[in-house]
């Protein structure tokens, strides 16, 4: 029953999807009431971010209770509802799971601080004396900053992240038996599996050694050994649910210790980011499709693709915005989603959203606080969803949303776009059709065709289905087959620049 090897995981972003009771935040009954859309849509399976007791000073990934719905979301039997309904509609449900730092507002990270150096309380973080006046060493959070932030008795704990996740220390036995046991408790209520927060990063090296200059040396924060002991752990505990699926954001050093994290024993499922990194330049996407196949060779892992997710800025923007914007990431769609492997989207997407710039008054990602505003952080890629309506809910909220949904969203709605056979929404629910249903979809490897400078073409291998995609400024050739789908107007019958076809 490995249903994800091939399957579209659909991203909520929970916060931003749908809102069921005005307050202008996203939550749980809100995507339930969105079954049905998810359900024409076509995806497989859902991932929905964080939706446990919070303060919120992360959106959700600064857990408080892991084992608890945050009042903003619903409570547990509103997860069970939903949960049942999901699987009434076909569909998988998989939840984030975060088990390298917790929230400040945590019971065990309450009682460390007020508990003295050296106490047991204080061994289930980081804490350490600082160094000539500073901070323990020299690590950097994530979100900018130093690393560590001091209480007043002197001590400093670890923060990767914002200084409201605290770094849990994995070499204490408290900390895996918890894990454990909040992986059972989801399960056990038949969540179809979990994507693990930051899985590369639990574990840290002896003695917490200074970071090297860049580029000089490994990072000593990430990717430490230890983590797979710990990725051991979740899937023994896995393992005794058939059917259910480990999925990991990982940054590993290089593709060896990739692979590492996909073996047969730790995750089924391996994030990465090649393909969102890449330009929107047929080699480069080429390079990264190629580079994801080799980081999973060897291992019992199907690749994984990715274009968007709520930490980086959306493709139609990253791809130039406007009409070229929309345009390369209709057609990166279509290259995404005809590759063997599981497939990651994230909403919106299926929209063709792009960015929104918003004013530093309304931004609320820690990242851009952190960084004085610096950083403009990810709200740009979360603004909520345009349903229907217009301003200022646009059907995402009977109030006011979180983030101001932009006005000329107007003609990116859901209604509209289900009713338009040329819209991104429709381009997205046929593709999704035609991987479901059509047999030229067979086949895990890819064959690559000789294709003009600017484009590639693909054609997974033992099947029939062919990918050409034009990054180049020129209209050119098709390689022969029947087309079955293009991403945009073809000029006669040249595939032009800015689109992908799928031919058979
Ligand atoms: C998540 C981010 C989050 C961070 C800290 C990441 O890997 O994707 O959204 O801010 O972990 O939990
Ligand atoms: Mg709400």
């Amino acid at each position: 029953m490995q249903w994800w090897r091939d399957a579209v995981v659909y991203q909520v972003y929970v916060r931003s999807f749908t809102d069921s009771d005005g307050d202008g935040v996203g939550d749980l009954a809100g995507v339930r009431a969105r079954l049905g859309y998810l359900e024409l849509l076509g995806v497989d399976a859902l991932w929905l971010t964080p939706f446990y007791t919070s303060p919120m000073a992360d959106h959700g990934y600064d857990v408080a209770d892991p084992r608890d719905v945050d009042p903003v979301f619903g409570d547990l039997a509103e997860f069970d509802t939903l949960l049942a309904e999901a699987h009434a509609h076909g569909l998988k449900v998989t939840i984030d799971l975060v088990p390298h730092h917790t929230s400040t507002d945590h019971e065990w990270f309450r009682a460390a601080r007020d508990s003295a150096p050296g106490s047991p309380e204080r061994e289930r973080y980081h804490f350490r004396p600082g160094r000539g006046g500073g901070p323990p060493n020299n690590w950097r959070s994530v979100f900018g900053g130093p690393a560590w932030t001091r209480l007043s008795d002197d001590e400093w704990y670890l923060h990767l992240f914002s200084p409201d996740q605290p770094d849990l220390n994995w070499t204490n036995p408290e900390v895996w038996a918890d894990l454990e046991k909040t992986v059972r408790f989801w399960l056990d209520r038949g969540v179809d599996g979990f994507r693990i927060d930051a899985a590369h990063a639990m574990s840290k090296p002896d003695g917490l050694p200074d970071s090297p200059a860049p580029g000089v040396g490994p990072d000593p924060r990430f990717d430490d050994d230890g983590v797979h002991e710990v990725l051991r752990m979740v899937r023994a505990v896995i393992d005794h649910f058939p059917g259910r699926v480990a999925t990991g954001q990982i940054c590993a050093h290089d593709d060896a210790a990739f692979a590492r994290y996909v073996r047969t024993d730790e995750l089924h499922i391996g994030l990465t980011r090649r393909l969102l990194e890449a330009p929107f330049e047929a080699a480069a996407v080429r390079t990264a499709i190629e580079g994801s196949f080799g980081a999973v060779a060897g291992t019992p892992a199907p690749p994984s693709w990715t274009l968007s997710d709520h930490d980086t800025p959306r493709p139609v923007t990253r791809y130039g915005g406007g009409p070229a914007g929309v345009a390369r990431a209709r057609a990166m769609a279509l290259v995404q989603l005809a590759l063997p492997g599981a497939v990651f989207l994230y909403n919106g997407e299926e929209l063709g959203l792009p960015d929104v710039d918003l004013p530093d008054d309304v931004r609320q990602d820690p990242r851009s606080r952190l960084t004085g505003h610096t950083d403009p952080g990810r709200d740009g890629c979360r603004v909520p969803l345009p349903w229907e309506g217009g301003p200022p809910g646009f059907g995402f909220t009977a109030g006011r949303p979180w983030l101001p949904i932009p006005d000329d969203w107007a003609d990116r709605l859901v209604a509209d776009q289900l009713e338009d056979t040329a819209s991104t929404l429709s381009l997205y629910r046929r593709a999704l059709e035609l991987r479901r249903s059509h047999p030229g979809f067979a086949g895990t490897e890819l064959e690559w065709f000789g294709a003009p400078a600017g484009c590639l073409a693909f054609r997974r291998a033992g099947s029939t289905l062919v990918c050409a995609l034009n990054t180049g400024d020129a209209a050119v050739p098709l390689p022969p087959g029947e087309i079955l789908l293009v991403s945009g107007p073809l000029d006669g019958d040249l595939l032009p620049p800015d689109t992908a076809a799928w031919l058979a």
